[in-house]
């Protein structure tokens, strides 16, 4: 893919956005970020990617009639930096399947579960209350299926009994999502890693389950 132009999209805090800047910076992705895309103005990451020289744009769901309306301007604001990945890190829009189609096998997302369980919003909670003994997050392909692209590599926690809702979600953000995600996006910017078929090729083979964490390569560990 040569060096990958890349399109963050975010909502909020912008952690994850932070770890793909800095594996950029630092060459661990070859690429860069042109733009980074909030939905929402107050958004904190608008901030990181500003301090990094990125082009940053807010797109507000107010100011636009529909769903479709909206993937249309996204998609028209995207089109000018011809991004060939585009990772969705904490962006908090279902996508029309017209635009997911638009960026098939170039869309990556993180979610803070062990897909497929606990899809949506809420999920250290529902992984508390549903007694789960393990927990983690798992960076997959974008489809039409919300939070259910095949799944590329997946990290695991085991849950302690004194963890509540914003614990695990300091653990599995700190000692998972800011590993995986920045590792993912660098193999797909390598072309080492594809979506076939709804399958997952990675590095000349098929996946039948999702990466852990001892695929990480010495950088990202
Ligand atoms: C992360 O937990 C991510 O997995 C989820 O939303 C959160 C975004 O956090 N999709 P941040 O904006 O990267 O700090």
């Amino acid at each position: 893919m040569g060096s990958a132009r890349i399109a963050v999209l975010i909502s909020g805090r912008g952690r994850n956005l932070q770890a793909l800047i800095d594996a950029c910076a630092d060459g661990r992705i070859d690429g860069h970020i042109g733009v980074v895309v909030s939905s929402r103005a107050d958004a904190l990451g608008l901030a990181r990617a500003q301090a990094a020289g990125i082009d940053t744009a807010v797109l507000s769901p107010r100011d636009h009639a529909d769903r479709a309306a909206y993937d249309a301007a996204l998609g028209a604001l995207l089109d000018r930096y011809a991004p060939n990945i585009v990772a969705l890190a904490g962006f908090m829009r279902i996508l029309t399947p017209a635009f997911v189609g638009r960026y098939r096998g170039r869309m990556l997302n993180i979610h803070p579960s062990l897909l497929p369980r606990h899809p949506g919003l809420d999920t250290h909670r529902r992984a508390l209350l549903a007694g789960d003994t393990e927990h983690g997050a798992t960076v997959h392909f974008v489809t039409e299926q919300l939070d259910g692209g095949p799944r590329i590599i997946q990290g695991k926690l085991t849950v302690r009994p004194e963890d509540t809702p914003d614990s695990l979600a300091e653990r599995v953000m700190h000692d998972i999502e800011l590993k995986i995600y920045p590792q993912a996006v660098a193999w797909l910017a390598r072309d080492e890693l594809r979506m076939i078929d709804d399958r997952v090729w990675f590095r000349g083979r098929w996946l039948d389950a999702p990466l852990a964490l001892d695929a990480l390569d010495e950088t990202f560990k």
